[in-house]
């Protein structure tokens, strides 16, 4: 990428690095660029003709690995409204079903010469791995149980659009600890923020350590978790990434951890519910909660749109100049 970029006014230089792997490696300024540059984005999605010419001609490659809805919708979108154009490649529909190497395929995607790969993949470390082996910019769209920067930021910048602002905000981050890329990027990026962050889940969804590897506090139960906070921000179960049984079944879970109404009650007045999705309805909230006006997950997933769209057009090459002018910074 272009060192310095962002053309905005009022914006200063991104100096991203080349990949985005987690949040670890931005600075609280990098992330308020990002967080700028997608305020300015979002209004693109407001228009009628929701298309800006910043990236056209650019190719940027969606090699997911792992299902996913919203991310992959989310990315190529994201691109298709900056003018780029994108080629979505899935594990069962490639010749990785067949025994290519994960490496190899990457090299071919390359020949094709692409300005940009999203990658999703269930082991952890695998963005990494072909970030540094392809000279083009690498953004990880979710790795096993590692990170979900592009989730994390998307969260960052519904918190200040919602809240106004993120430092000092006191946030929750309920449910499986263990086995969330989200909850980690959370955690780095809530903390890099300025935000006080509490953690809460079964002790079979908790690790040790996180306070002192995150400075987060910690808590087995969800009631002193949540009280008086700002943003609540829900997690989805893995059952895919669980060996064995964590918990004893999925109702007992929403009763001692779940979201209802009740424990509603307990956050701050404009306390607001984030989600990552997908959600299991009735597990981690009931559907009163996933209606209410205090839920914000369908406004997430808006607003992932323009947290990829600032990222591709920040990380990629873009011959167009710059995209229309941000609103102001919180
Ligand atoms: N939040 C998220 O990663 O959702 P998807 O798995 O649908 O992409």
């Amino acid at each position: 990428m272009s060192e310095g970029k962002t053309g905005l006014p009022g914006v200063p230089p991104a100096d991203l690095p080349k990949d985005l792997i987690d949040l670890d490696g931005l600075s609280e300024r990098q992330i308020t660029t990002v967080l700028d540059t997608a305020m300015a984005f979002r209004e693109v999605s407001e228009r009628e003709i929701k298309k800006v010419p910043t990236l056209r001609g650019k190719l940027a490659v969606l090699l997911f690995h792992e299902n996913s809805t919203r991310t992959r919708l989310s990315f190529e979108i994201a691109a298709k409204r900056l003018s780029a154009d994108t080629l979505a490649i899935s594990a069962s529909g490639s010749s990785m079903s067949k025994g290519e190497t994960l490496l190899d395929t990457a090299k071919n995607i390359l020949a094709m010469r692409p300005d940009a790969l999203v990658v999703r993949h269930s082991a952890s470390g695998v963005p990494k791995f072909l970030g540094d082996r392809l000279p083009c910019p690498v953004l990880n769209a979710g790795d096993g149980a590692h990170a979900h920067p592009t989730q994390a930021l998307l969260d960052l910048l519904t918190l200040r659009i919602h809240k106004g602002r993120i430092r000092d905000l006191d946030v929750a981050v309920v449910g499986d600890i263990a086995h969330s890329r989200v909850a980690r990027s959370d955690m780095v990026g809530l903390r890099k923020m300025g935000a006080k962050v509490r953690v809460a889940g079964p002790p079979s969804m908790l690790v040790p350590g996180l306070e002192e590897e995150y400075g987060v506090k910690v808590y087995d139960r969800i009631e002193p978790a949540v009280e008086g906070a700002d943003a609540v921000i829900m997690l989805r179960v893995q059952l895919e990434r669980q060996k064995g049984s964590l918990f004893p079944s999925s109702r007992e879970y929403a009763r001692v951890y779940g979201m209802n109404l009740e424990r509603l009650k307990l956050l701050a007045p404009d306390g607001v519910i984030l989600h990552p999705g997908p959600v299991n309805q009735g597990v981690e909230m009931t559907p009163e909660v996933f209606e209410s006006g205090r839920s914000l997950i369908l406004r997430q997933v808006t607003n992932g749109v323009a947290v990829r769209m600032a990222l591709l057009y920040l990380m990629v090459e873009s011959p167009e100049g710059p995209p229309p002018e941000p609103r102001q910074s919180r």
